[in-house]
């Protein structure tokens, strides 16, 4: 734990980082605000946290490596100041070390300015030997140090003015950034600037609250300010006022942000994930039933569209390689699937008659920002499928549907993809102008039938915990639920597992199968059946334990977890995830693996 009342005894190594940011200033406890909106922004980076408080004419800072629970109760041994300015971090490294001394707020050379920062600072290098040669002691190698000593600097020389001083250092900045200070010199106002990762301010007439995301402020205000890309922003309690670097003023107008409070709640649940997991008999109705927007010109578009792309990443990716099949069957529309990093070799196919789905959950994924902004130069049309209103992607994309998931806070991604899929099916469905061929409410309950299994899925999750490897295959459209399915056990229980098309088996992985190995076998009655069902046989021929994943029972699964009748192959799809996303659950809880925020990993990556 550092706590630093002056910046000398700041030494610390360089990162650079993912995070969650937020500030408060205004009529309130600045500390406790922060601290309880830095809980709600964990799920963006949980591997230190930090706070800055302005105290007078002094910075306040504790910071340490570990989770906002192990700063919270650092901070409360302490003498911390009761004042309603202060700013805050939680942490997700991609440079550097876990360590106090890593952990945000930084501070500049005299303590006058601390900063939080997400994204990175490319010129750092450069920055930092010009401020060096202009007489800055550095004492960390963090990009995000030199916000601190810019503004520092800037502030000294046009201290009456910020918007100048925030406005120069802003220019002076290349990479993808969000950051927010406080400076001793400028009382309850708070300096952000939003260039590439997400910055909204929550808004009262007494306070304001900038932020990395809603989440964190809901249960102070539902009024939201989305700042725009490259906005500078001057924050006071109940003001805000934003411009560009151009100098252009910037109209700002709060809205209403449509989340409950209780939607972010455990209520009850173990785990975030678990509940997450229990949300599908909502979500999936809701999904599958909620006015969808702008569908018809979307189904337009798509129709009169050369070349159509799906873009995203992890779980998100999955629900477009599902869609890939569901468009085909359904529409008769051939799609591209694209992993948002491998975007770049797609490129050269993307023109003015081209569609790009885009979806992402937080809205927020670098990886899918940057491929939209190409393909948006190249005259693309960009629909955006996203889950967190007010994001990024939605704003950034000329029409978008919300898949209605509500919102998703354990890191692995549940019922946001099932709302996906869901989602994406409709799409199809609204292209080929036929309806929806199953009810609704009939997957609710069927959503309910599973959810009644899990006892028997923990039983076989506890037999299976000591494995170290585990393979999920699957035929069609449920190769990419075996993908899934291997991605959940992965992130959730830190094993080894691999998704695989039943098909690919013996053309390597077959080798790998000894007696005992676990083999998820996806195989709902479909045209797939008795394919899967041969490969099911080759790898319990060769002493594979086999857990079968189907409606109908096959005597060659050594665990069986029924899938309800649904006389609808998509309907079963919706259905297939819920068995696979429990087994990773209860694998995980068996492990004892951090279940809502697994090490490692961040749900919102903000960058590439
Ligand atoms: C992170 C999360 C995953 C998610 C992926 C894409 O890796 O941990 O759960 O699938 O990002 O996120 P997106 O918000 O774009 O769907």
């Amino acid at each position: 734990m550092i706590q630093l009342k002056s910046r000398e005894d700041a030494v610390w190594l360089g990162s650079r980082s993912l995070c969650g940011i937020i500030g408060f200033t205004g009529n309130g406890d600045a500390l406790g605000i922060v601290l309880r909106g830095l809980k709600r922004l964990e799920y963006r980076g949980y591997d230190s946290a930090g706070v800055a408080l302005l105290a007078g004419e002094r910075i306040w800072v504790a910071k340490r490596a570990g989770s906002v629970d192990e700063l919270i109760r650092t901070v409360g041994e302490l003498n911390a100041p009761r004042t309603g300015v202060g700013i805050g971090h939680t942490r997700w490294a991609t440079h550097g070390g876990v360590s106090d001394r890593n952990a945000h707020p930084h501070l500049s050379c005299h303590g006058e300015v601390a900063v939080v920062h997400n994204g990175i600072i490319e010129n750092y290098e450069a920055l930092r030997s010009e401020l060096e040669s202009r007489g800055h002691t550095f004492t960390s190698d963090t990009d995000t140090e030199v916000i601190a000593h810019l503004l520092e600097e800037e502030l000294s020389k046009h201290g009456s003015d910020p918007k100048e001083a925030l406005t120069r250092v802003v220019t002076t900045l290349k990479g993808s950034f969000a950051f927010i200070a406080i400076g001793s010199a400028l009382g309850s106002r708070i300096l952000a600037a939003r260039h590439g990762p997400p910055l909204v301010v929550g808004y009262r007439r007494d306070a304001c609250i900038p932020s990395s995301d809603v989440l964190s402020f809901l249960e102070l205000t539902d009024d939201a300010i989305f700042l725009e890309n490259e906005s500078c922003v001057v924050i006071g309690p109940g003001n805000v006022e934003a411009w560009l670097v151009s100098g252009e003023r910037l109209e700002l107008k709060p809205v209403k942000v449509a989340i409950e409070v209780a939607d972010i709640e455990k209520r009850g649940y173990v785990h975030h994930t678990l509940k997450e997991i229990h949300d599908q008999r909502a979500t999936l109705l809701r999904s599958l039933t909620a006015e969808l927007g702008p569908i018809d010109e979307i189904a337009k578009a798509i129709r009169s569209a050369k070349k159509v792309f799906l873009v995203a990443a992890g779980t998100s990716y999955h629900a477009c390689l599902i869609a890939k099949y569901v468009f085909a069957e359904i529409a008769g529309i051939d799609t591209t699937p694209v992993l948002a990093s491998e975007y770049s070799l797609h490129s050269r196919w993307v023109d003015n008659s081209s569609v790009v789905l885009a979806v992402s959950q937080s809205g927020e994924t670098a990886d899918v920002l940057d491929a939209v902004r190409d393909a948006k130069s190249r005259g693309a049309s960009i629909i955006g499928i996203v889950n967190m209103p007010g994001s990024s992607l939605e704003r950034f994309s000329d029409l978008h549907l919300n898949v209605s998931a509500g919102p998703e806070i354990g890191v692995a991604a549940t019922k946001s993809f099932t709302s996906q899929v869901a989602t994406l099916l409709r799409v199809a469905l609204r292209l080929s102008g036929s309806p929806i061929p199953f009810d609704p409410q009939r997957v609710a309950e069927a959503v309910e039938e599973v959810l009644e299994l899990e006892q028997s899925i923990a039983e076989i999750a506890r037999e299976l915990r000591d494995f170290k490897d585990l393979y999920v295959i699957g035929r069609g459209i449920h190769y990419p639920l075996a993908l899934e399915g291997a991605l959940k056990v992965k992130e959730l229980a830190y094993v080894h597992a691999e998704g695989l098309a039943a098909g690919e088996l013996k053309h390597g992985t077959l080798a790998l199968i000894e007696k005992g190995t676990p083999v998820v076998v996806l195989n709902p009655h479909d045209e797939t059946y008795h394919d899967t069902l041969s490969n099911c046989m080759e790898v319990k021929a060769r002493g594979a334990r086999v857990i079968g994943i189907s409606d109908e029972h096959h005597r060659s699964y050594d665990y069986f977890i029924r899938l309800p009748r649904m006389g609808s192959k998509y309907a079963t799809v919706l259905l297939e995830a819920l068995p696979l996303q429990l087994l990773a659950y209860y694998l995980a809880l068996e492990r004892g693996a951090e279940i809502d925020r697994p090490k490692n990993l961040a749900k919102s990556v903000t960058v590439k």
